[in-house]
């Protein structure tokens, strides 16, 4: 197969579907693209004539969506028609952590992508590339091959493996000006093919090309390296607080050595999001696989670190509040995983929040994307308490100000920009006094806190 791509199919409208094909659309007119779901109402948000209601919020997103939609950008359901009409399927739908049966709790949960190649298999009655989009245990493009060859109709399909490095918040940015493109594949013609469209707006030295177990081991190694540099920092800031050290100093004067770099270096509350704990968890699986345990001994610690992280600082917050929370009222301000995204999965901020609800505190959250009913879903998911008794304890409020009114603390687990903006004199006047702050986030700046009068607590100081 040696033909220029005119028409895209893409499987899965999610947070790298969406984004990615309409970055695609926008920098090739001359590439329709269908992007497909199996999600109607997610479909119907794409379709929403109000591009500030679609329905994964990202910086830049909607001006993007609102030139090519309708051009040569399409967001349906009718998955047969877009599979038979594509000279290449972009298959990006979810991988998440398998919960249930052999590998619960660890290993990628690959039913999803399976559902996609048997049903590419059953339509196409032309030749096909095949894009793994999502990401992916080593070797799965092999059991994809298998899957097509073994139940398709006699055409040929060749599988590439094209990881995405997007990061929610700046995932426009991000696939604009991408570090790298990477293509990992067999057929040369194939790989040309797919480096072709992105050579549209992407220099050709930056679209790398492997081998196609390299390219899918690469996208879940990218993500525990980075996961590791969190934690690592994180397991600094403990002891930054036990001697006088100040995490940020030291996270500046480490990443100023060109080897170390200074990027990733910022203490939290905890990494959260879709995929470092799915993506280091199935790593850690893949590895007891082949039997290399001291391998995914190495890679667990960087979980273990986060959650440590996580409970610690909750742990903190009763201890400063005199070792009891129960029925004081604690302002959240933040529950998205980081700034910039109304992405919820794995947020550090559900962890906190429901080791505080353990131990009876009222919870008031506010966050300025992240819906009212999105955040008791996250805390029903986690089956700690019953719905009724989280509605009981939790109140989700759209004002920053009203969260704050009589709460003995404040909670900050998002570094959302505006809660720097905050009338903070203003926000101690409304609270119980002792007015305390806790800043999982470092966001605020002790000096200005402290002369307020509030007993301001960050991260690894
Ligand atoms: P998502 O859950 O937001 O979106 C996936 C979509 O696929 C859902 O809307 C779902 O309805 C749809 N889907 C699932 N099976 C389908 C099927 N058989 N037919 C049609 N639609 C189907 O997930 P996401 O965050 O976009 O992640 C997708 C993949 O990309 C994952 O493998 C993830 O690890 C990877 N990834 C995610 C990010 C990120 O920042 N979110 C970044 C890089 C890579
Ligand atoms: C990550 C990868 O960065 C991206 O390349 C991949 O494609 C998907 O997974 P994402 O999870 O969207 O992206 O966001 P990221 O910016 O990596 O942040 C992940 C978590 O780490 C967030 O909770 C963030 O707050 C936290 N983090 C990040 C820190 O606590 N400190 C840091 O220095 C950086």
């Amino acid at each position: 197969m040696n033909k220029k791509i005119e028409k895209i199919c893409c499987i899965g409208a999610g947070y790298v579907g969406g984004p990615t094909m309409s970055v695609i659309a926008q920098q090739c007119p001359d590439i329709q693209i269908t992007v497909v779901d199996m999600n109607e109402s997610r479909i119907a948000a794409w379709n929403n004539s109000n591009v500030d209601l679609l329905p994964i919020f990202e910086p830049g997103l909607a001006d993007i969506v609102a030139e090519a939609r309708g051009r040569n950008l399409f967001f349906s359901t009718d998955i047969e028609k877009a599979i038979d009409e594509a000279d290449m399927i972009f298959i990006s739908v979810n991988t998440p952590t398998k919960n249930y049966g052999k590998g619960k709790g660890k290993a990628a949960d690959l039913k999803y992508i399976e559902l996609c190649a048997r049903q590419i298999a059953e339509i196409a009655t032309s030749d096909k590339i095949v894009v793994e989009k999502s990401t992916l245990p080593v070797r799965t493009a092999a059991a994809l091959k298998n899957i097509l060859d073994n139940t398709g109709n006699g055409v040929n399909f060749h599988i590439l493996s094209n990881p995405e490095f997007l990061a929610e918040g700046t995932a426009v940015q991000d696939l604009l000006h991408p570090d790298r493109v990477l293509i990992g594949g067999e057929d040369a013609n194939a790989i040309t093919a797919l480096a072709a469209i992105y050579e549209n707006w992407v220099s050709k030295d930056r679209i790398i090309t492997t081998n196609l177990w390299s390219s899918e081991l690469s996208k879940l190694t990218a993500n525990a390296f980075l996961a590791q540099r969190v934690s690592s920092i994180n397991s600094i800031s403990e002891l930054c607080e036990k001697t006088g050290a100040n995490v940020d100093e030291v996270a500046r004067a480490i990443g100023m050595d060109s080897r170390i770099g200074s990027k990733f270096l910022k203490a939290s509350v905890g990494f959260g999001g879709s995929c470092f704990q799915k993506d280091i968890l199935n790593l850690v699986y893949i590895a007891r696989s082949y039997n290399l345990h001291e391998v995914a001994d190495y890679w667990e610690q960087v979980i273990l670190m986060n959650d440590h992280q996580k409970h610690r600082f909750a742990d903190h917050i009763i201890q400063t509040l005199y070792n009891t929370v129960s029925g004081k009222k604690i302002a959240c301000y933040g529950w998205a995983f980081k700034k910039d995204t109304n992405d919820t999965r794995e947020s550090a901020a559900i962890y906190v929040a429901d080791y505080l609800l353990n131990e009876e505190a009222e919870l008031v959250i506010y966050d300025p994307k992240v819906p009212v009913e999105k955040i008791y879903a996250d805390l029903d998911y986690l089956h700690t308490r019953t719905p009724e008794e989280n509605r009981r304890l939790v109140t989700v409020v759209t004002d920053p100000m009203e969260a704050v009114k009589h709460a003995h603390a404040i909670a900050i687990l998002t570094e959302w920009d505006e809660f720097k903006t905050y009338d903070w004199t203003l926000i101690k006047e409304l609270m119980k006094k002792p007015a305390f702050v806790f800043d999982g986030r470092k966001l605020l700046n002790r000096r200005v806190l402290e002369g307020i009068g509030f007993k301001y607590y960050a991260i690894g100081e």
